[in-house]
């Protein structure tokens, strides 16, 4: 199973008519794809025909992301019922914004994957629909994503929007999780006798020579009919529509080439004796991984433990800083307290919670 993010900063750009151009395409090849509606807005929801009060949807997930509430949150999208294919999507709810907090622990941040993990089985393909910022929802979607597409129009402050959202991405890769990576910059509503659009498109490829995709989805009243009638693009009559489903079949195949692509920076390491363990569930392991908190230390960020170096803190078990001046562990409970420590960004925290290791008191 792999999981690929559709994201931006800014609102109305395309993100939600991307990932569902891209659910068509997958579903036009026979792939098992998921949706996943992370934005409160609900549109990918809507727009895959699942319309109605949901008990249990993605708030519920991010709440409790065990397999029960997870599968209850899925269901089908009405696309089956014009052509052969399913698509499923895990319902969106306007109390996702409850999730969205500005400073999620690290905890929040891997609930997606959590969630996802459960039906890593059941599913080839997962698009995230995210909504238009970068505050918790999206991180919790780019931290269980294995690529990340960042849709743009060619616009006056596209370049400043595309520029921080793959630092942003880069920020939760420096974080988090090594596996998360670019897919690259897509620019949405492209206009072939723009004077305006051809500069703000040269300045996007000034700035992004690596990462901008060099097909442009052009804009189309088809795309809005489509969506409006909850139906696939690739089923819609006519060369317009036509043409469309075949650009969103050569971005899939492009995505589905970079998931192929190996990524040397993801390391297995295995926990050493006599250490602190940091807990985490991922997609592919059978139940929630340890790595040491070395391991975890190097994903958060050294600059997080102060001046100290690993070894003095390992060896006496507490924590370095003033931030985490209450070693974790001297709590009686088993489970660890919180510590919320900055990534030096100024723009979000992280907590870290610390388990102890089975026997070690
Ligand atoms: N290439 C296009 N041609 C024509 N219309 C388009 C195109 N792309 C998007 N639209 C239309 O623009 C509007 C906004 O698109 P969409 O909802 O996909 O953006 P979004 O980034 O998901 O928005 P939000 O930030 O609100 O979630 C929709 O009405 C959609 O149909
Ligand atoms: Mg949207």
């Amino acid at each position: 199973m792999h999981v690929l993010s559709v994201s931006s900063l800014k609102g109305g750009v395309g993100k939600t008519t991307v990932a569902l151009g891209l659910a068509s395409a997958a579903f036009a090849q026979g792939l098992k794809t998921l949706v996943v509606d992370l934005d409160p807005q609900c549109d990918a929801t809507t727009g895959l025909g699942a319309v109605g009060e949901f008990k249990n949807n993605v708030a519920s997930v991010l709440k409790n992301p065990k397999h029960n509430v997870v599968s209850a949150s899925i269901v089908s999208s009405t696309w089956g019922k014009v052509a052969t294919g399913s698509v499923d999507v895990l319902v969106g709810s306007p109390r996702s914004i409850h999730h969205d907090t500005p400073h999620p622990t690290v905890r929040q941040t891997w609930k997606l994957e959590e969630a996802l993990h459960t039906v890593e089985k059941e599913y080839d393909l997962v698009i995230i629909d995210t909504p238009p910022s970068i505050n918790a929802l999206t991180r919790t979607a780019w931290v269980a994503s294995d690529r990340v597409l960042i849709v743009t129009e060619p616009g006056i402050f596209s370049v400043v929007a595309a520029d921080r959202a793959i630092r942003a991405l880069e920020e939760v890769r420096e974080a988090i999780t090594k596996r998360v990576r670019p897919l690259g910059i897509l620019i949405n509503r492209h206009r072939a006798a723009s004077k305006e659009q051809d500069f703000r498109v040269q300045e996007l490829k000034d700035m992004f020579p690596e990462l901008l995709i060099p097909d442009y989805l052009d804009e189309r009243a088809h795309l809005q009919q489509t969506q409006g009638a909850a139906r696939p693009i690739h089923t819609w009559p006519g060369d317009g529509a036509a043409e469309i489903a075949d650009f969103f079949t050569a971005l899939l195949k492009r995505a589905l080439d970079s998931f192929a692509e190996p990524n040397d920076e993801v390391v297995q390491e295995k926990p050493k004796e006599k250490r602190k363990f940091f807990r985490r569930h991922k997609r592919g392991k059978k139940g929630p991984e340890l790595v040491t908190i070395e391991t975890a230390i190097e994903e958060l960020g050294e600059d997080l433990i102060g001046d100290e170096p690993i070894e003095e803190f390992a060896e006496n078990g507490q924590l370095a800083t003033e931030q985490w001046s209450e070693p974790a562990w001297n709590d009686d409970e088993t489970s660890a307290k919180q510590n919320e420590v900055s990534t030096q960004t100024g723009s979000w925290n992280f907590k870290l919670e610390i388990e102890k290791p089975e026997g070690e008191n």
